[in-house]
């Protein structure tokens, strides 16, 4: 078992596969953090602690309880006692007060690991094995119990956290904040990173040194966010891709979050996860439990890189589920871009019969097929099929591209109900809104209340009738407003504040019983692009849309920045027409086809209407993707360039696992005279073997010499081929 118990020093010791996190019962049984990072084989390390740091009063006792408190590393710490940090918990208790205590109570340790009811999460495989310790505290005053959840993955440096509350009382008690994981670091030393971004420029990586005090994101918007990734890493000051400590936290959850990192007066910084307080309230009545979201930890001795390919892995083996978990994805052509709102029956199957010839595996139907949608402004909820428009029907439709040879794809956003639809004039309660209040419009539609099982039931069932209607083999889940006036018709007063964790739980559901009951179907989430880029979604869908954003260049980027803790099998990305709808920037269809070859891969153009010689380039470019996408899906990804610091070019890599083979990939951003024949070191080679690059066997060098003196990417193809913005190129590494 990689989890053990100390009696003498009552210390418990988890060990990732190079990871050791350390905690014990301390004085007056509060559960207090002793240790997190590389690994170490003692098992008792309460000599480094520092049980309390002098009291802001001199004080002749000698130990100031308050001091004690107010200093001791805590593992879930909790409001009103004397810790005055950033707090993990809080209640408003049946006398209306807010204090709590949570105390050591006892533990189990059992290998594997549990599933979290109604919430995605990460799972232990029989390749990737695991062991879970959970710390029982308990709070009398308040008749509350929390179990603390902690995970070991053997062969991964993660270790994951989430929290159960119980109401083991005889009154109710009002949780008003519940985070899932809480590390008081003994240093303030740190550098933290976090995704930034906007609508179409999502998860941009920013960098910056903690001070003194609070600082951190969160999200209060009903989703994850383009905002605010729930993503956070604390790192040593020095550390680099390739060096350094580094500490990766990832929400595995899909709604409001807040992170936050706090610098204390003694130098020390605390960090906490979780579910956002700002408006979250869950009432607790006697008997009843709530459980609280994992948080993901990862923990890098060898700098950002070596994080990111451990989340890949985790995610890739240990969250990601169905059938294409382990598959190519089919190369897919969306109307989107192609055609908006303006297409037929008879325009699709254009498209389709011209894609089809190219190798092109599956048409997306994406926005304007229901209801009388012809744009944003009406039908959503109407999830049945728009006859004016999709003349023949559906099957008709989905037949005629089966007998081209491709399957076919179809787009919902089953969460948002349009003024202007059938569904809100019959029932116009089941939108999110509070009585006599106006609800603010955003893309001219409301939220459903998805905390209520008659409006999923409703809506899965218009769904279901779809799918069962033709043959469907992937659904593109959008979700394009983000949430005001939370309020609910079927909660009572004092609910009204589960709303938005009631929402997210429906979504769960809802996707839970799709997945479950279509597991064929390949389901690719989206939200205004990539503002539900989480964890939560990748455990009900394969692939997420990376990016309303579908430039080349602002991919790399976009990609970059995601690739931070999601793998790059992942990330939605398609080649598109230009001038680029959201820039207007024009760049070559190669260089497009090889920044979309990093994620999914497909087109969203229409390709009966591009210049030929794009058009004539498709085949080419598929068969590369189908060449390198194993190498994609299933090596290790090494960021070389980054575009955040100089933007006038990027390069990355996908190594092997077993170093037999790497894709380089190479742009040039900007053309810039004299700066054509730069060196770049390669990463994550065999140092002893030898490679080659693949259009010249002959010219064979160590993985030594490819990665410590570097290639000149001028002189290993045409120099004529690096002239000019936005050029592209692709290396591919063999082992000799
Ligand atoms: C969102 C998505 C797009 C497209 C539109 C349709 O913006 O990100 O890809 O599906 O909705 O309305």
């Amino acid at each position: 078992m990689n989890i053990t118990f100390n009696e003498s020093s009552r210390t418990f010791k988890l060990d990732a596969k190079d990871t050791t996190y350390m905690l014990m019962a301390a004085d007056g049984e509060y559960l207090a953090h002793v240790y997190y990072g590389r690994k170490i084989p003692d098992t008792d390390m309460t000599s480094i602690m520092r049980f309390d740091e002098s009291p802001f009063t001199p004080a002749t006792n000698n130990r100031d309880r308050a001091s004690y408190l107010d200093s001791l590393p805590m593992e879930y710490s909790c409001f009103g006692v004397g810790d005055y940090r950033e707090p993990c918990f809080k209640i408003r208790a049946a006398d209306g007060t807010s204090t709590c205590d949570l105390r050591y109570k006892g533990y189990k340790i059992t290998k594997g690991k549990p599933a979290l009811e109604g919430m995605p999460a990460t799972f232990a495989t029989e390749e990737s094995p695991c062991s879970t310790l959970e710390v029982i505290m308990e709070d009398k005053p308040a008749g509350l119990e929390v179990s603390l959840f902690y995970t070991a993955f053997e062969k991964l440096d993660v270790i994951t956290r989430s929290a159960i509350v119980r109401n083991v009382g005889d009154k109710a008690v009002y949780i008003t904040r519940v985070l899932s994981t809480c590390v008081d670091f003994d240093t303030h030393e740190f550098d933290m990173i976090t995704l930034n971004g906007s609508w179409a420029r999502e998860r941009a990586v920013e960098r910056c040194r903690l001070h003194h005090g609070k600082q951190g994101i969160d999200s209060c918007r009903g989703e994850s966010s383009h905002q605010n990734n729930p993503f956070v890493a604390l790192c040593e000051h020095k550390a680099d891709e390739d060096s350094g400590e580094v500490y990766g936290f990832n929400f595995v959850y899909s709604g409001n979050f807040a992170a936050t990192a706090e610098v204390t007066q003694h130098k020390k910084t605390r960090f906490v996860m979780g579910i956002n307080p700002l408006d979250f309230s869950w009432k607790l009545e006697p008997g009843e439990q709530f459980t609280a979201p994992e948080v993901v930890m990862v923990h890098s001795d060898c700098g950002i890189g070596k994080m990111s390919r451990t989340f890949h892995d985790l995610y890739r083996g240990n969250l990601i589920r169905g059938e294409y978990k382990d598959k190519r994805r089919p190369i897919l052509i969306n109307n989107w871009e192609a055609t908006y709102f303006d297409f037929s029956t008879e325009k699709l199957i254009s498209i389709a019969q011209q894609a089809s010839k190219l190798g092109i595996e599956m048409l997306v139907m994406d926005d304007g097929w229901f209801g009388h949608r012809d744009s944003d402004n009406s039908s959503l909820g109407d999830w049945f099929v728009y006859e004016k428009k999709l003349q023949g029907g559906l099957k008709h439709l989905v037949d005629e591209v089966n007998k081209l040879g491709m399957k076919f794809g179809i787009w919902f956003e089953p969460e948002m109900v349009s003024p202007d639809s059938e569904l809100y004039r019959a029932h116009p309660d089941w939108a999110i809104q509070i009585r006599g209040r106006e609800l603010t419009m955003s893309r001219e539609q409301y939220i459903l209340d998805y905390s209520r099982k008659e409006v999923r039931d409703y809506v899965y069932s218009m769904m279901r009738k779809i799918l069962d209607s033709a043959n469907i083999e992937y659904i593109k889940w959008d979700m394009n407003r983000q949430h005001t006036e939370v309020g609910s018709f079927a909660l009572p007063a004092d609910r009204q504040q589960e709303l938005w964790h009631r929402y997210v739980l429906g979504v769960y559901e809802l996707m839970g019983r799709l997945t479950t009951d279509y597991p064929h179907i390949l389901i690719e989430n989206c939200s205004g692009g990539g503002a539900r880029f989480d964890p939560g979604m990748l455990y009900f869908s394969p692939q997420i849309w990376c990016s309303d954003d579908t430039d080349a260049i602002e991919r790399l980027k976009i990609q970059h920045g995601t690739s931070m803790c999601y793998p790059c099998s992942a990330m939605g990305a398609h080649v598109s027409d230009c001038p680029n709808h959201s820039c207007g920037r024009v760049t070559p269809f190669a260089t497009r086809g090889d920044v979309a070859l990093v994620g999914t891969f497909g087109y969203e153009l229409d390709v009966t209407r591009i210049p030929e010689e794009d058009r004539n380039a498709i085949p080419a470019q598929i068969e590369k993707f189908k060449k390198f996408n194993p190498l994609v899906r299933t090596g290790d990804h090494y960021r070389i360039g980054n575009m955040f610091e100089d933007n006038s070019w990027d390069a990355w890599m996908f190594v092997a696992k077993d170093k037999s083979e790497a894709l380089f990939e190479f742009v040039q951003v900007i053309g810039r005279p004299n700066e054509r024949s730069r060196n770049i070191k390669l990463k994550g080679l065999d140092p002893d073997a030898y490679y080659y690059e693949e259009s010249k066997p002959e010219e064979k060098l160590s993985g030594a010499a490819l990665m410590y003196a570097g290639i000149n990417v001028a002189k290993m193809w045409n120099v004529d081929g690096l002239y000019g913005d936005y050029v592209s190129k692709t290396l591919h590494f063999v082992r000799a």
